[in-house]
């Protein structure tokens, strides 16, 4: 992939780490490697490639083809490429199927955690950035949900993510280790230079699902759920620009360098948009309509979630700068078009 902007005078030399990306083939990891190699970070990706696209790992970056549960490969890499720091993105993300096959999910969500963490103890590697959800919080009371909101997740998936953030807790309580959870709302868009986006061909997030039905390679969008108590009855939702999700993991990393204590952050704009809303943003960027069809809701879907992130304003100092759903919306549609 031609990825490297070359932005080197972002960070001075001296400051250039060594940074493992678990799971840099998908979706969120390629944009970080982007991230890192754009400021002058070396980057080590290791992805098993069961869902990531080789292609989508930048060639500054090096790829080990290979486990995150696999201990001694991570401990090899870390000790060879003298690793700084970890950012933990491998994992499995679809909520249905957590439901279906939850083993799959405490396997490859905790389990596989629990072994790269068991490396990173073992070589000294005691910062690491972790790719948490929103799912945490199940269906919470309150509609903004701050990072005090209780977490109660109601599906495998979210489970799965909330005991590794327990497991870092108790690491970073036993060890010299310290963590950021980043808890993601609803990640969209893609890389504003074209380099990457969303590829996963099975993804069913509602923007890229609905920019495929703009482009008529699906025959239409099914909305989940009329009959939800929001403005306009259909499930709300806070989307942050996939670059705007990688400005506050480079945040999070540096406040680890500095010194930082271990933290958990909302990642969203606290900005709700409904399904409607996103329908409609979509036809104005690709000029096209939107086929969509009315149905029931999803099992488990929550009316509204929207994120408070003003901790990850206040305390790591995060502008978000692609907030526009347009310009989220623009570039979804234009990776959608180049997949073709
Ligand atoms: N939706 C549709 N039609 C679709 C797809 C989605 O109407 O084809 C609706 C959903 O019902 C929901 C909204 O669009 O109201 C967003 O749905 P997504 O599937 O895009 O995202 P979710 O909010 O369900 O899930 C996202 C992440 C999960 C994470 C969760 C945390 O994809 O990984 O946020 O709440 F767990």
């Amino acid at each position: 992939m031609r990825c490297g902007l070359h932005l080197h005078d972002l960070k001075g030399p001296n400051l250039t780490s060594t940074i493992l990306v678990t799971g840099g083939a998908g979706y969120i990891g390629s944009h970080m490697i982007l991230g890192l190699i754009d400021r002058g970070d070396r980057v080590v990706v290791i992805d098993n490639l069961s869902t990531g696209v080789r292609e989508q790992v930048c060639s500054d970056a090096e790829l080990v083809e290979g486990d995150v549960a696999d201990t001694e490969l991570v401990r090899d890499i870390l000790k060879r490429r003298k690793v700084d720091a970890v950012i933990h993105f491998a994992g499995s993300v679809i909520v249905p199927e957590s439901v279906t096959d939850p083993l799959k999910y405490y396997d490859n969500n905790t389990g596989a955690t629990r072994n790269l963490l068991a490396a990173c103890i073992a070589e000294g590697v005691s910062r690491f950035v972790f790719s948490s959800t929103a799912a945490v919080y199940g269906m919470p009371d309150t509609t903004i949900v701050t990072e005090e909101t209780p977490t109660a997740p109601i599906n495998p998936y979210g489970r799965s993510k909330l005991m590794t953030e327990w497991m870092l807790r108790d690491i970073a309580a036993a060890h010299p280790f310290r963590f950021m959870a980043l808890r993601y709302f609803n990640v969209a868009g893609a890389d504003p230079a074209g380099r990457t986006g969303q590829s996963t061909p099975r993804a069913t997030h509602l923007i890229k699902r609905a920019c495929q039905a703009a482009l008529g390679r699906v025959p239409a969008l099914d909305i989940f759920g009329t009959d939800f108590d929001t403005p306009d009855g259909t499930g709300v939702r806070d989307y942050i620009h996939v670059s705007d999700l990688i400005a506050a993991h480079l945040l999070a990393l540096d406040a680890l360098a500095g010194g930082a204590e271990s933290n958990v952050f909302n990642c969203g704009y606290g900005r709700g948009l409904s399904v409607r809303e996103i329908i409609a943003a979509v036809e104005r960027v690709s000029g096209n309509k939107v086929p969509a069809r009315e149905g029931p809701r999803r099992a488990g879907d929550p009316g509204m979630l929207v994120a408070d992130s003003s901790k990850l304003t206040r305390q790591l100092g995060w502008t978000p700068r692609h907030g526009d759903i347009d310009e989220i919306v623009k570039s979804a549609y234009a990776w959608e078009k180049h997949l073709a």
